[in-house]
């Protein structure tokens, strides 16, 4: 009985703790892997991956933020307009005389666009004309589970989830009246559907997609502290992250956090 009794109110304690910190939510908004499918992988630049830097979401300098050679440039059926800014890809290479056997797969996460080229046949170099999905990988990347010698090789992928330590971080550009805003470091789906900006003197204002992994907002926000609520593409999840930027927050710096998906 005093066991039963225990139990109970153990229970009853844990559903009292999840109730308050959300863990519910969070547990159904955890992203899951997807099948593994079919594709091609390329690469592009050299060992350095110098050539990877200041891609199509944004991230600018990859090593300062974070991505280091792990990283893919994305055919435009796969990019999605940007919404695929983060997302995160295992990748092994298949049915090729090329492959590393002794690697099972690389993770990469996607961090520019690989552009078509319409004057080249799509099984002709065409390599990332829709409707194909193609990585464009980084040299130092496509050489962890292939020769770079073979050039294209068949691949099998599938979208996981980011793992990220630590939280959000928030690049700025802009003004006092414009604010452009990149963001990096995000965990679990890795992507983000839509995002508001609330300045200590405003309410939540809706920010627009800008381009890659950048969003926008038209206000007066100068000499306000900011916050940001975040709501991921792929899990829907919804995340708050208060007070990221001081009130003198500037065009130029970025902000950390202790919030992300997962
Ligand atoms: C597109 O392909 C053509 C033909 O191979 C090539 O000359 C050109 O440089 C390519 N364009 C880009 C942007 O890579």
């Amino acid at each position: 009985m005093a066991a039963i009794y225990q139990y109970c109110s153990l229970f009853i304690t844990l559903t009292l703790m999840l109730t308050i910190i959300g863990k519910p939510a969070l547990v159904m908004g955890t992203f899951q892997p997807s099948p593994w499918t079919l594709a091609h992988a390329t690469f592009y630049g050299d060992e350095t991956a110098s050539a990877t830097m200041g891609g199509a979401c944004g991230y600018g300098n990859l090593f300062v933020n974070g991505y280091g050679t792990d990283t893919a440039a994305l055919s435009s059926t796969l990019f999605n307009n940007g919404y695929a800014c983060g997302t995160c890809y295992q990748i092994k290479c298949v049915q090729s005389s090329a492959c590393n056997t002794n690697v099972p797969y690389t993770t990469v996460t996607a961090t520019n666009i690989c552009p078509p080229n319409w004057s080249q046949a799509s099984d002709n170099g065409g390599w990332c004309n829709p409707p194909r999905s193609h990585f464009d990988m980084s040299k130092p990347a496509f050489m962890k589970i292939a020769q770079w010698k073979a050039g294209i090789v068949p691949v099998m992928y599938r979208r996981v989830p980011c793992v990220r330590s630590e939280g959000f971080r928030f690049s700025f550009q802009g003004n006092g009246y414009w604010l452009l805003v990149y963001v990096m470091n995000v965990g679990g789906g890795g992507d983000i559907a839509n995002m508001w900006v609330k300045g200590s003197r405003t309410g939540w204002i809706s920010m627009s997609h800008n381009w890659g992994a950048s969003y926008q907002a038209f206000a007066t926000l100068s000499g306000q502290t900011l916050s940001f609520k975040i709501t991921s593409y792929t899990t829907k999840e919804t995340i708050i992250a208060w007070n990221v930027a001081p009130s003198n927050w500037g065009a130029g710096l970025t902000y950390s956090t202790h919030v992300n998906f997962h």
